[in-house]
């Protein structure tokens, strides 16, 4: 059996990780809060001190090409049911704040998703959101698709959630 409480998710070269823990009914799906140098803060969508709920909001889906080394859908899918799974019983929104501390991570298996907040202000969104965007992204930017994994860019430029191969 492999250590899981060792394991860390490598997004990107100069990662900062603040945080880790195990998700889903089966504590298995790692969830990592996070930051990579490249994903910075540059917008400022509303003027206000409070946290912004941003769930519902639109994104627009663009897959990665060429086809050839995507995520199993199927392992897509643990993630997408262990955000369900924490959103009844932990609560319908989670917090993505800013600066060194703005980027959600999240593996199972060959499948990595993260959600970056690229406001200057914390932001939340729906757990359950973030679980349909990857249940869409993943099955839809595939081989078939001529891709390998994609992402969704909300409207605003807010926020963004990627779904690519761990
Ligand atoms: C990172 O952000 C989350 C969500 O707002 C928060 O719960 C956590 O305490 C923050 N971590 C640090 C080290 O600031």
């Amino acid at each position: 059996m492999t250590n899981l409480m060792n394991a860390i998710i490598v997004l990107c070269e100069g990662q900062i990780t603040l945080s880790k823990e195990y998700i889903g009914q089966d504590k298995n799906v790692l969830v990592q809060y996070s930051t990579c140098p490249e994903y910075g803060s540059n917008v400022n969508a509303l003027d206000t001190r409070q946290i912004e709920d941003v769930c519902g909001n639109t994104c627009t889906t663009s897959c990665f090409t060429p086809s050839g080394g995507g995520p199993n859908p199927n392992d897509c899918h643990i993630i997408a049911d262990a955000l369900r799974f924490q959103s009844q019983n932990i609560g319908a929104l989670f917090t993505i704040g800013t600066g060194t501390n703005n980027t959600v991570v999240i593996q199972f298996a060959s499948c990595l998703s993260f959600f970056v907040n690229q406001d200057t202000a914390p932001i939340e969104y729906c757990r359950t959101d973030w679980a349909n965007l990857i249940d869409f992204i993943a099955p839809n930017c595939q081989a078939t698709q001529n891709a390998h994994g994609g992402l969704c860019v909300a409207t605003n430029q807010q926020w963004f959630a990627q779904v690519q191969h761990s």
